[in-house]
C-alpha cells in the first residue's frame, strides 16, 4: 500500500514546496493566512522529501503570490519552489532564491535608524551579508538582523 498522504488536489493557486521544516507557519504568516481564511488552505509539516531529508509545504488555493511576498518567503525558505496551480495541474515553476539586498521588506529594528523617522521618507534597505544562517544588514545604521527573527512590514 502506498505511504503517501492523499489529499485533494486545488484547481487554482500556488504550491509552495521543498520549505524547511518548521518554517511553514511563517510561511502562512507572510501570507496573511489566520483562522479567518475563507479558500483551501493545506499546511504539510515535515514530509518526507528524498531519501533522508524532510520539508513542509503549503498550498493556497485562488491565491496568486506577487513580488514582494516572494522576497519575504525567499528570506525564511531560500529552496522554496513557487508552482502556480491552473485547472488542477502546474503551469509554472519558481525557484526562488536568496535575495541579495531588500528595500522595504525588513523594519530596523534599531528604533533610531533613519528607515524609522517617518518624516525622512526613506524606505528601509537591507543587504544581505550571510547565508546559514541568513542574516541582513541594515544599510543606514548597519543594525545586524536574522531573518527568521526580523519583523517584516505588512
Ligand atoms: N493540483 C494540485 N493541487 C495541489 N498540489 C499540487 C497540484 N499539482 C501539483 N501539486 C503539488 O505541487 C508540488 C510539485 O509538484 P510536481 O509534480 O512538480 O512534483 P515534483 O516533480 O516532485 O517537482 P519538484 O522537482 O519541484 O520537486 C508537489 O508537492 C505536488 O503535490
Ligand atoms: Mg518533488
Ligand atoms: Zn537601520
Amino acid at each position: 500500500m502506498s505511504q503517501e498522504l492523499k489529499v485533494s488536489r486545488i484547481r487554482q493557486g500556488t504550491v509552495i514546496d521543498h520549505i524547511r521544516p518548521g518554517m511553514a507557519l511563517t510561511v502562512l504568516r507572510i501570507l496573511g493566512i489566520g483562522a479567518a481564511v475563507s479558500h483551501s488552505v493545506v499546511v504539510a509539516m515535515n514530509v518526507p522529501s528524498g531519501a533522508l531529508a524532510h520539508k513542509d509545504i503549503v498550498k493556497v488555493e485562488n491565491q496568486v503570490l506577487d513580488e514582494e511576498t516572494l522576497k519575504k518567503i525567499a528570506i525564511i525558505a531560500p529552496h522554496a519552489t513557487v508552482n502556480i496551480i491552473e485547472d488542477f495541474e502546474i503551469t509554472a515553476k519558481h525557484h526562488i532564491s536568496l535575495p541579495r539586498a531588500l528595500r522595504g521588506i525588513i523594519k530596523c529594528p534599531n528604533r533610531n535608524c533613519i528607515s524609522n523617522q517617518d518624516h525622512e521618507r526613506v524606505s528601509s534597505f537591507f543587504i544581505c551579508e550571510r547565508e546559514e544562517p541568513i542574516e541582513f544588514r541594515c544599510h543606514y545604521c548597519e543594525a545586524l538582523v536574522q531573518a527568521e527573527q526580523a519583523e517584516l512590514y505588512a
